[in-house]
């Protein structure tokens, strides 16, 4: 039986495309870049899917398959154990399913979610779409018809769960930065949104500069290695 501890330390974690790098899923700015040989403007932007629809859907559905054949790894699974002793709340940037298929219970998607489409004239209009899907089409059209879009958020596109984040971010004891290259904002600026004094831990094994943000503690591993090694740390707080 799990122990239920009462009022845990908010344990807030923020993670990028390298807490997935460990499951086989490229990075976007590794050398191999993720965006297999297709412009990135071409693929996920705003413009690129008015131009060319059916493009975008491909593309998308080689990112789904390559997602189907991936499995958490022990960087996401630690996520979860951190779940005995803290509230934690994931918020990610990543469209891959991987936090959810390892446990997680509490994950927002910054940038949307790859296993998803909505209708382009109803964006509440969501399906949720499974290997059969893929295998039969490129999944522009939906159920009823409608023409469907990824449920990504594409470049030149606001971000519309930033605020909600940023609402979390600010409740965190604790803010934990895994595997991203803070690049891309709003998600980088969620590093400003913590209460003055609340520590912050980066793991990353190539951490982009923190300077001018207080209470940086860098990590310098991958995901896996340097959750373990945060473990410890935390545990040693407790005592
Ligand atoms: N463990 C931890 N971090 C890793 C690992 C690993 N095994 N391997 C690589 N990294 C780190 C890299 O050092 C880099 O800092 O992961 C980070 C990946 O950075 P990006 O490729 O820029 O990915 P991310 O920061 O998530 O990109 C942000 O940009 O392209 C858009 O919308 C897309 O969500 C994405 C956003």
């Amino acid at each position: 039986m799990k122990s239920i501890r009462k009022n845990k330390p908010v344990l807030v974690i923020s993670s990028g495309a390298g807490i997935s790098a460990e499951s086989g899923i490229r990075t976007f700015r590794d050398a191999d870049g993720l965006w297999e040989n297709y412009p990135v403007m071409d693929v996920a932007s705003a413009d690129g899917f008015r131009r060319d629809p059916e493009l975008v859907h491909r593309f998308y559905n080689e990112r789904r398959r390559q997602l189907i054949e991936a499995q958490p790894n022990e960087a996401h699974r630690i996520l979860v154990e951190l779940e005995e002793d803290y509230d934690v709340y994931v918020i990610t940037q990543n469209v891959d399913d991987l936090h959810e298929r390892a446990g997680s219970s509490r994950v927002l998607h910054l940038h949307g979610e790859l296993m998803k489409i909505r209708s382009v004239s109803d964006p509440d209009y969501i399906e949720s779409l499974d290997i059969e899907h893929l295998e039969t089409s490129p999944a522009t059209r939906g159920k009823r018809g409608d023409l469907m879009r990824p449920h990504i958020v594409f470049f030149q596109e606001p971000v519309p769960m930033i605020e909600e984040a940023a609402r979390i971010v600010s409740k965190a004891d604790i803010f934990v930065v895994i595997g991203t290259s803070l690049v891309v904002y709003p998600a980088a600026g969620l590093l400003q949104c913590v209460r003055p004094g609340t520590p912050i831990y980066y793991i990353d094994p190539r951490p982009a500069s923190t300077h001018g943000i207080p209470n940086v503690t860098v990590i310098q591993k991958t995901a896996s290695q340097g959750l373990r090694e945060l473990v410890g740390i935390l545990e040693k707080d407790r005592k």
